[in-house]
């Protein structure tokens, strides 16, 4: 069977036809997507529309097909055109112009760092972890038993003053220290116990130049059988010639209700090296840390046997240790969050 052949006038009316239908359809593409489904349909090298027309040519008298060929390939290429218009009024990039423009600057990447303090918490975390020491966690919401009682505060008993305490209800407070996890390491764990636990403490201080209402605090409690001052010291002035690199500790009386001795530990002001200056309040000394042998209480109040086993802690604000450690004059400028300052000390 053979086709009757075509004539040039039907086929020209055909591509009249196809250029009627591809032209609005595609500048009615309304995205890339669209416009993409709309090249298929009407130009697609494998099923499209034109292709079914160029196979036509093949059915048009000899005599007819320089014409019809000049004709078709007039309406490819103007149909051609109507997509390529179209696309580029689907870039945005080029509409808008200037984002095209290759040799604008990109834009800085903004990148994050990590907050002095916690700087100090996970330095001191370090040092104390080749030591033997693993980190403990405790809940900022506390009975005031653990928060207190348990510490050997007697109730009702001034000592209490010595720490501002927010109440959130009649039996629960926020801590005002990290201690109270002293007292649930020890019901938790059995002695040899070496442990390091940072976390947030609240207080009803004014926020002013060196007091925060919330800030960070790194206790430490070791116990075992035969710990003495000489435990605590030593590590103690191992952790600050490590932190502080070479430098000079001294260790002052002090009281806590929990430690007995209680001392307090003192570094060689960084900024001065002793011999005075505005950070170090013209001592020579900035205070670190404050420290002592566990009281026997304590150890009791957990259910450790206080005649076999004996323990030191020590409790320090990194906070005040940012501060002495860059020579920072007020602490809100630590606890304000504003970067432009917080990124100076990124490492
Ligand atoms: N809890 C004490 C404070 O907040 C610090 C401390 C901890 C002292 C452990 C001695 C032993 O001031």
């Amino acid at each position: 069977m053979t086709d009757a052949p075509l004539s040039l006038q039907d086929f020209t009316s055909l591509l009249s036809q196809f250029h009627g239908e591809a032209a609005p359809a595609i500048d009615a593409a309304s995205d890339a997507d669209a416009l993409e489904a709309v090249r298929t349909k009407y130009l697609g090298r494998a099923h499209g529309w034109l292709k079914d027309l160029s196979a036509k040519l093949g059915q048009l008298e000899k005599t007819d097909r320089a014409a019809a060929g000049a004709a078709f390939n007039e309406v490819r290429l103007r149909v051609e055109a109507t997509l390529e218009t179209r696309r580029v009024a689907l870039t945005p990039a080029r509409v808008a112009g200037a984002l095209a423009d290759p040799t604008m600057p990109a834009r800085r990447q903004w990148t994050g760092a990590v907050h002095p303090v916690t700087q100090v918490i996970d330095e001191m975390i370090e040092i104390f972890r080749e030591l033997g020491f693993t980190v403990a966690l405790g809940p900022e919401a506390e009975s005031p038993w653990y928060n207190f009682g348990s510490l050997n505060f007697p109730a009702d008993h001034p000592a209490m003053d010595l720490h501002d305490t927010l109440y959130l209800a009649d039996d629960l407070v926020l801590r005002t220290h990290t201690s109270p996890v002293q007292t649930r390491t020890l019901q938790g764990y059995a002695p040899p116990i070496r442990v390091l636990i940072p976390g947030n403490v609240h207080r009803r201080d004014p926020f002013d130049a060196s007091h925060a209402p919330t800030f960070a605090q790194v206790e430490g409690l070791v116990v075992d059988e035969g710990i003495t001052f000489a435990d605590l010291k030593a590590t103690l002035t191992h952790f600050a010639n490590r932190f502080f690199g070479k430098t000079k500790t001294r260790f002052r009386p002090s009281y806590f209700p929990f430690t007995e001795p209680s001392a307090e530990m003192d570094v060689l002001c960084g900024v001065c090296h002793g011999s005075g200056c505005g950070v170090c309040k013209q001592s020579g000394w900035i205070e670190i840390l404050g420290s002592g042998l566990v009281h026997p209480a304590v150890l009791e109040s957990s259910g450790v046997d206080s005649e076999k086993y004996t323990g030191w802690a020590f409790g320090m604000g990194p906070a005040r240790t940012a501060l002495a450690r860059h020579g920072i004059p007020d602490i809100r400028l630590l606890y304000d969050s504003d970067v432009r300052f917080l990124g100076q000390f990124a490492k």
